[in-house]
């Protein structure tokens, strides 16, 4: 009982067996909240903007794209996880949401571009909890020089500025290696180039974290701001890094990134002209959410979503400021237990959807507490936890009762489950 079709951002598009965009996720789409005016994410990709002045600006591609775009012209395996319809959200099976701002590399390489900037909403199927939203932000960043001795050059000059400048600051970085044998210099590349490469890729971007946190998180000579570079693995990179954030007792993953590995500048040529030859070069991937909530102090990622003037009133383009919380309102539990027909599975990615469908951003957070088959019957069991919150006002409970009631129906309807 699917609909034939499903209209996302004006257009109608045919469903099949792979549709499973929601309708909460639907409404995100046109909200591009990185360009809204005053919006915290717009003034953290605005600050990253202008740490690069001399590189394109791009903020305005849909975020519907091919499944080969955002996986196999990055040469993602066939079978990786990120593909399942669990993981990601399709349109139909030929279009999906971006999982990553990576989708446009090979597009923008291919008209072209040589240092940019793009930053986009990107959508991945996940759990629900403070710090989790299928919708968030990136920022995507790559450089790429000519892969002779004049784009060495223009590379060994840049590395010398920006080490300057980060010697004379109060900020420690726990380094790795720029080759290693577990994270290797590519078949087609010279190792020199390489090295000189990752160097600029941790120079380039260890100055914009400076950037952004020093003077703002307590980065002073007694309490510095402490970085972590540490080895990775992305399909279209290598060698490839994460880099990690110290804040508040814990250290934050913020961003992806390395060196771009050479069939994905060959698809740019490939597949759009005149194409990428004989350079290579750098790319990164940095969550602005995450960015966003050390910057700022925002403890609960559905803030960002919020159109409460307590919220949306104590920011202003260009300046990150401290939010002030306003009081939380009381949580509200409620459990349901059920049990699956015979040889069913259910992800906790589909309950969480049909969660979010039900109560959208008053959902705080969903935790599974239990989960058994039974020896004779072999029928599955499951009990969530599902915590109803407002962050603008007071539920009721008869509120959080109506919402929950109706979690519940749906729960029979969809996935014919027998409540407990
Ligand atoms: N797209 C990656 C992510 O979302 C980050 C990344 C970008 C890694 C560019 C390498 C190069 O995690």
């Amino acid at each position: 009982t699917r609909p034939p079709t499903v209209n996302v951002l004006g257009t109608d598009y045919p469903t099949d067996h792979m549709t499973n965009i929601s309708p909460t996720i639907i409404s995100k789409l046109p909200l591009k909240l990185h360009t809204q005016p005053s919006h915290p994410l717009s003034t953290l990709r605005s600050l990253i903007e202008s740490h690069f002045p001399t590189y394109a600006h791009l903020s305005s591609l849909s975020p519907i794209v091919t499944p080969y775009h955002n996986f196999d012209l990055l040469s993602f395996p066939a079978d990786h996880p990120g593909r399942a319809v669990t993981d990601s959200y399709y349109v139909n099976k030929d279009l999906m949401l971006r999982t990553h701002t990576s989708a446009h590399e090979v597009e923008v390489f291919g008209r072209g571009e040589t240092r940019w900037l793009l930053t986009a909403d990107v959508y991945r199927r996940d759990e629900i909890d403070g710090s989790h939203y299928p919708v968030f932000h990136q920022t995507e960043g790559a450089r790429i020089v000519s892969a002779d001795t004049d784009g060495m050059k223009e590379i060994e000059d840049d590395n010398a500025t920006l080490e300057a400048h980060l010697q004379r600051s109060n900020i420690v970085i726990e380094d790795v290696p720029h080759l290693s044998p577990t994270n290797p210099c590519q078949p087609a590349h010279d190792p020199k180039h390489t090295g000189l490469i990752s160097k600029n890729l941790k120079l380039s971007l260890n100055s914009l974290i400076l950037g952004l946190f020093g003077g703002r998180v307590g980065a002073t000579p007694e309490n510095p701001l402490r970085v972590r570079w540490i080895e990775a693995n992305f399909p279209w990179t290598t060698p490839s890094f994460e880099v990690e954030v110290f804040f508040r007792g814990k250290w934050l993953e913020i961003l992806g990134c390395g060196v771009i590995y050479q069939p994905t500048l060959d698809n740019a040529s490939k597949y759009f002209s005149p194409g990428v030859k004989n350079k290579l070069g750098w790319a990164f991937g940095l969550g602005l959410e995450r960015m966003a909530m050390i910057l700022y102090s925002i403890p609960d990622i559905r803030l960002f979503w919020s159109q409460d003037p307590r919220f949306l009133s104590q920011f202003k383009q260009g300046e990150i400021t401290t939010f002030k919380p306003y009081s939380k309102y009381p949580a509200c539990f409620k459990d349901v237990s059920f049990w699956l027909p015979e040889n069913m599975n259910l992800h906790d990615n589909d309950f969480c959807d049909l969660v979010r469908d039900v109560a959208g951003d008053t959902v705080e957070d969903v935790k599974m507490m239990d989960s058994f088959t039974h020896p004779k019957t072999s029928r599955k069991s499951i009990c969530y936890r599902i915590n109803y919150r407002s962050m603008d006002r007071s539920l009721t409970n008869d509120e959080a009762n109506i919402m929950h009631a109706l979690v519940i129906s749906r729960l029979e309807d969809q996935f014919r489950v027998e409540i407990r």
